[in-house]
């Protein structure tokens, strides 16, 4: 384990954050054994297994104690005509919504319990805006731990339920996500349980950095010319950027990146803000409001990570609004298919904004992170009421004209 302090921790015993400068912790491999393994020829071989087929880059030693619901190896879809209609007509989507429990959120829960249970914990907490909940609920029913989600009390109620379904002691608190995290620490403290809190633990990243692996490897070993990523806690974005180097020291991709872009919505954009500030590290945002679940993060833990990746990428950062996002919400279903959580259709809002700006040009391969599906949140505001009709008095004419 290394971290920004320059100290490294042993990789075999239970780590938090870095003792000495309460920072992040990463993970480190030996990459010229894993380079030797994991070639792309062997990647071939290991068709099945999803997120596993990376397991040289993953942090458990012995296979026996992988969970897996079946996350990862989700596809990277060409959306031409819904590009088009945004004006990047290489837009690709990574359809992470497919994975288990309906989000990417699977991943870095997947690499979290297995490594937890592989270095003996038996009882979990996360405090979660929705989606890392039902994920680590799913982890733990799987590999028989104990779960404790904390969420905000107006976290998506089928975040909630899903959560008890799958098992999980659900707390709500009357907040927001560090005051779930305030209540989720004091649970790992009295009832023992590993804190898997957004990057306070080395271990969630390294599942969220095998949607960077698997990039490189569907586009034929490169990578585009923008990643567009909903950056709440932004362990996505920093996984992905670690996994970029690792690729690199391991021969698969050269030295060439994506131009990194984060999106938050305008009520919660505390890394919007601090990129456009030149600051190191975001201040906490007050007053954090968006229908974006899973954005409303006033203050991340690895703030300084994520706005070293886009600044060093040549990316930006970008704020939408909420009517923005319910629009696109909305066009993304009509012209592209799919129901996107607000926070994907947040990421996608941000491309008409980016070519706006001359940050994105329309020749360019644009790949925009689809975190969720739609179908776990609220009704969208605004959305008219389906048409009931008497089926003995039905006119199709009157109908059609009605519903257009
Ligand atoms: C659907 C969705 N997208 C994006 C995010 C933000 O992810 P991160 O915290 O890794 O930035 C979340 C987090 O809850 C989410 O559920």
């Amino acid at each position: 384990m290394g971290s920004a302090s320059g100290a490294r921790y042993p990789a075999d015993a239970l780590t938090g954050l870095d003792p000495a400068d309460g920072r992040p912790l990463l993970a480190r491999y030996d990459l010229a054994s894993a380079a030797a393994a994991l070639t792309a020829d062997a990647l071939l071989g290991r068709r099945s297994g999803g997120m596993w087929r990376w397991r040289e880059l993953l942090p458990v030693r012995d296979a026996s104690f992988v969970t897996s619901l079946g996350e990862g190896s989700t596809p990277l879809v060409r959306m031409p005509r819904f590009g088009a209609g945004l004006g990047a007509p290489r837009l690709l989507v990574k359809a992470e919504g497919l994975n288990p429990t309906g989000s990417f959120k699977a991943r870095g829960m997947a690499a979290a319990v297995s490594r937890g249970r592989e270095l003996g914990v038996t009882s979990f907490v996360a405090p979660s805006a929705g989606n890392a909940g039902g994920a680590l609920a799913a982890y733990g029913a799987a590999a028989g731990a104990e779960v404790t989600v904390v969420m905000p009390v107006d976290a998506p109620e089928d975040n909630q339920v899903e959560a008890r379904i799958l098992g999980a002691r659900l707390i709500l608190v009357e907040g927001l996500l560090p005051d779930c995290g305030q209540v989720a620490a004091a649970v790992a403290d009295r009832l023992g349980a590993f804190d898997l809190s957004t990057l306070k633990e080395p271990y969630r990243v390294e599942g969220k950095k095998t949607m960077g692996l698997e990039l490189a490897e569907d586009l034929g070993w490169r990578l585009p010319d923008m990643v567009i990523y909903p950056t709440g806690g932004g362990t996505g974005l920093v996984g992905m950027w670690k996994a970029f180097a690792e690729l690199e020291a391991m021969g698969l991709i050269g030295p060439e990146r994506p131009r990194m872009v984060g999106v938050q919505a305008a009520g919660c954009a505390p890394i919007v803000r601090a990129f456009e500030e030149g600051a190191e590290h975001a201040t906490p945002w007050e007053d954090a409001q968006t229908s974006a679940a899973g954005l409303r993060v006033p203050s991340a833990v690895g703030d300084a990570l994520i706005l070293d990746a886009l600044r060093r990428s040549g990316g930006t950062a970008v704020a939408v609004d909420e009517a923005s996002i319910m629009q696109m919400q909305r066009l993304a279903g009509r012209l592209g298919g799919t129901y996107v959580s607000p926070e994907s259709a947040a990421a996608l809002a941000a491309v008409p904004e980016l070519l706006a700006r001359g940050d994105l040009s329309r020749d360019e391969e644009v790949v925009v992170f689809d975190c969720g599906i739609g179908v776990k949140y609220p009704v969208p505001p605004g959305l008219p009421p389906a048409t009931v009709v008497d089926p003995d008095a039905l006119d199709v004419e009157v109908l059609v004209a009605a519903t257009g």
